[in-house]
């Protein structure tokens, strides 16, 4: 611990006892959950340097809660993680995340049955705590050693790959880094698409509509992808770096300014999409969106077919084939 978080520690917890004797009720007011610590209702854990925040959170017009990861301060709630995607609650005041003293972060609903749990079954339990990054991960690691992590959200990401995360699968566990949409703007289940690494040994993006192509990244260079030359434009990622060993095959991405966040979404309707916003911004600019254009598309024309994103009609038979049902083909079904 530098000086300066330590500086930071010792005034959260200072801050932490005022809280105490003023309202019981406030539980956590820093970034770090210790074993037998708990948060319900509107309570919430900040990062660090006051950048993410973890807590209930109810989406759109749901009238369900879930535990999400969003960044602090903004007024339109962008959340970058969703614990409990299948499992909501309809009560945050009677519902509690509660750091186990077993190293779990573990969900209890009103019945205080276990909803969700992180699952781990570390050796070092008792002197595990959580801890919010402010990169936006949040990890389980020992008290006394932050290489020591045990559990990461980075290793569950929801739909948002944020820099520093890693995308991909581990050859020995078969375990798959994929971003999965939100089912509706309302709904944080996952959606019907997916995008993952083709997992053959190369560095090609598939993005599943549910058993269907619908999109591939073609190969990395080593600086952008084959069908996304525009990549090579953005100057606002460095460092996309693919890394495959016998272990296992990763993407992984840095910020190209300290200005700046930046985020990789994959949106509900299956676009894949990168964001920017100024530090100092509250608004988040979109950069580039693959699938770009319709012809993109796996297969968009059926077969037999050219696809033409100039042509009105977009897509084209190949010379010597005609359209097999002329009249869906008119109504721009080409399969
Ligand atoms: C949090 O909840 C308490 C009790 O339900 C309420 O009094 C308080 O205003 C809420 N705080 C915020 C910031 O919403
Ligand atoms: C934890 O284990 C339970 C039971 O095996 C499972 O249903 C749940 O999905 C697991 N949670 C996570 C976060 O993997
Ligand atoms: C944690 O567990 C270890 C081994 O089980 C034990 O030696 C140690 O005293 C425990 N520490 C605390 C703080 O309970
Ligand atoms: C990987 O799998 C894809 C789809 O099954 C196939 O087209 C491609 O040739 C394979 N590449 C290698 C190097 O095996
Ligand atoms: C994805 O697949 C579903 C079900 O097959 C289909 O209804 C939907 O139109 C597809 N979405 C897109 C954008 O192609
Ligand atoms: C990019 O990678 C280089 C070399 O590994 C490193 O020196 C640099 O700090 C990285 N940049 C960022 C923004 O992470
Ligand atoms: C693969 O994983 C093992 C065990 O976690 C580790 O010791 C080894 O260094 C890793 N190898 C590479 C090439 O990363
Ligand atoms: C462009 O559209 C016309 C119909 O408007 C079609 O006959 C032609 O094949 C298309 N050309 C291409 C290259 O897709």
């Amino acid at each position: 611990m530098d000086i300066i978080s330590e500086n930071h520690f010792i005034s959260q917890s200072i801050m932490l006892l005022l809280c105490c004797t003023f309202s019981e009720y406030i539980s956590v007011a820093s970034s770090i959950f210790s074993p037998g610590q708990s948060l319900s209702g509107n309570q919430t854990i900040t990062s660090t340097g006051g950048i993410f925040e973890l807590g209930f959170f109810t989406p759109g017009n749901s009238q369900n809660y879930y535990i999400g990861i969003w960044y602090k301060n903004l007024p339109h709630q962008t959340v970058v993680w969703v614990a409990n995607r299948n499992q909501p609650v309809s009560d945050p005041i009677s519902s509690t995340l509660e750091l186990h003293a077993n190293g779990n972060l573990i969900l209890h609903g009103l019945s205080k049955l276990p909803i969700w749990s992180t699952n781990s079954t570390s050796e070092i339990a008792n002197s595990t705590i959580g801890m919010l990054l402010d990169s936006g991960n949040f990890v389980l690691r020992d008290a006394s050693d932050p290489s020591a992590v045990i559990w990461q959200s980075f290793d569950f990401p929801t739909d948002t790959c944020l820099p520093g995360a890693r995308l991909g699968y581990n050859k020995l566990t078969k375990e798959k880094l994929i971003l999965r949409p939100w089912r509706t703007s309302s709904d944080p289940a996952p959606g019907l698409f997916y995008l993952e690494l083709q997992q053959n040994g190369t560095s090609v993006w598939l993005l599943w509509n549910g058993s269907e192509t619908y999109w591939t990244s073609g190969y990395w260079t080593g600086k952008l992808f084959s069908i996304v030359p525009e990549m090579a434009e953005n100057n606002y990622i460095s460092n996309f770096t693919f890394a495959s060993n016998k272990n296992g095959s990763y993407f992984t991405y840095a910020d190209a300014s300290s200005n700046t966040f930046i985020r990789i979404m994959l949106e509900i309707t299956g676009q894949l999409k990168l964001f920017i916003r100024g530090k100092e911004f509250t608004q988040w600019t979109l950069t580039w969106m693959p699938p770009l254009e319709q012809c993109d598309v796996y297969g968009s024309c059926g077969a037999f077919s050219i696809c033409n994103q100039k042509n009105v009609s977009l897509c084209g038979c190949l010379q010597g084939f005609e359209p097999q049902v002329p009249k869906d083909w008119k109504l721009q079904d080409h399969k």
